[in-house]
């Protein structure tokens, strides 16, 4: 703190010279000692504030204590001391970062930049766009449906009634704490896409074209070519006059359209609740030409997906909500995919874990 303004002895110019720089020379000591923002606000305080300020006490005691044939005098140099006190303070409040501030900070536009890498499609993605690009090409549109779905959907409604056997071979994930609910209405992971197929039905009168991609969860355990949790494709056509030649017609095209003209597709029984007929869609064996290999088995031929004819049962549920598909009056196809399955064919890739393991060695090679 400054001392308080010394009375004024003298009002001749030599006296006023020497009071006046002695108060500039407090005034610039106390700026240049000014180490932060609040220290500038102090200043502020101590020169300018409008009651204690010592700019305000000389004003108060020198210039009313001044004969008037000084007040001139001491006026002039009053405003120029007032002038630099305002320069030191804009000054401070302008003041930028320190130039070690600024040193630490500074680019140096000689080192490399960032590389930032394009993002690219996963193979998973790919395929499954693929996929679905094939069947809009031939007229079907895409939907969706909940990864968590309930009982009824994702097995009673799709023909696998309650403590069926055919449960078994798809057992998943339950949601915890659901007993209060009936069986229909409890939530697991969806272990197939088919029961979008029941969603759909629900939602729109036949007919019907269309093409369900989603990821989907079995109690299965992982090993070279199983994943707990994948993907599929299910498709769904429902018309007036669908016959089982409608499907062979579509499901060979499609995959003649996914790995070349040159396959050959058969098709084998089958069963699945949903279908009937049911059939595995085989493919003959891309890696050999059918001639036979380790891939195939020696059999030339390589199976990968399953399909049928929609069961009446199946039509029987969709009819409690959408009366038109009544099964005396129209028929309809059903088909589901693995995604991986299919990638791997098409990339060679041997093991199913390269494609969730996130290694960019592996994931750039299908930019
Ligand atoms: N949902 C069956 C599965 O996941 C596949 C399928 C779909 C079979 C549609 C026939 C018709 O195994």
């Amino acid at each position: 703190m400054n001392e308080p303004i010394p009375t004024l002895e003298a009002f001749d110019e030599a006296s006023l010279d020497k009071a006046f720089a002695a108060l500039e020379k407090q005034a610039r000591e106390s700026a240049a000692a000014m180490d932060g923002p609040e220290a500038v606000e102090a200043f502020r305080l101590e020169w300018l504030g409008r009651k204690q300020g010592r700019l305000n006490d000389v004003s108060g005691l020198w210039l009313k204590a001044a004969p008037p044939e000084a007040k001139k005098l001491l006026g002039q140099r009053f405003n120029a001391l007032k002038a630099t006190v305002d320069g030191l303070l804009e000054q401070a409040l302008g003041a930028g970062p320190s130039d070690a501030a600024l040193a630490a900070e500074a680019i140096d536009i000689t080192l490399p930049g960032t590389q930032r890498l394009t993002g690219a499609e996963h193979p998973i993605t790919k395929t499954l766009n693929e996929i679905v690009s094939v069947f809009a090409g031939l007229g079907f549109s895409v939907g969706v449906g909940p990864e968590v779905e309930t009982d009824f959907y994702n097995f009673e409604s799709m023909n696998f009634p309650p403590g069926h056997p055919a449960r078994d071979t798809q057992d998943t994930l339950v949601i915890a704490n659901q007993e209060r609910r009936s069986l229909r209405d409890r939530l697991l992971l969806r272990t197939h896409t088919s029961p979008v197929q029941m969603r759909t039905m629900e939602q729109q009168p036949p007919p019907v074209r269309i093409v369900i991609p989603g990821k989907v969860h079995r109690n299965d355990a992982a090993d070279a070519t199983h994943s707990p949790i994948f993907h599929q494709v299910e498709g769904l056509c429902v018309d007036t006059n669908i016959t089982f030649s409608d499907l062979k017609g579509t499901l060979d095209h499609a995959m003649k359209a996914l790995f070349g003209s040159s396959v050959k597709t058969r098709f084998f029984p089958s069963f699945f609740p949903f279908t009937e007929p049911s059939a595995d869609v085989q493919i003959s064996c891309i890696f050999c030409g059918g001639k036979g290999c380790r891939k195939c088995k020696n059999s030339g031929w390589i199976e990968l997906l399953g399909c049928g004819m929609v069961d009446p049962a199946v039509f029987a549920f969709a009819a409690e909500k959408q009366p038109a598909y009544d099964p005396k009056k129209i028929s309809g196809f059903a088909f589901g995919m693995g995604v991986e399955r299919i990638a791997m064919m098409k990339y060679g890739v041997s093991e199913i874990g390269q494609f969730y393991a996130g290694d960019m060695r592996f994931l750039s090679q299908f930019v």
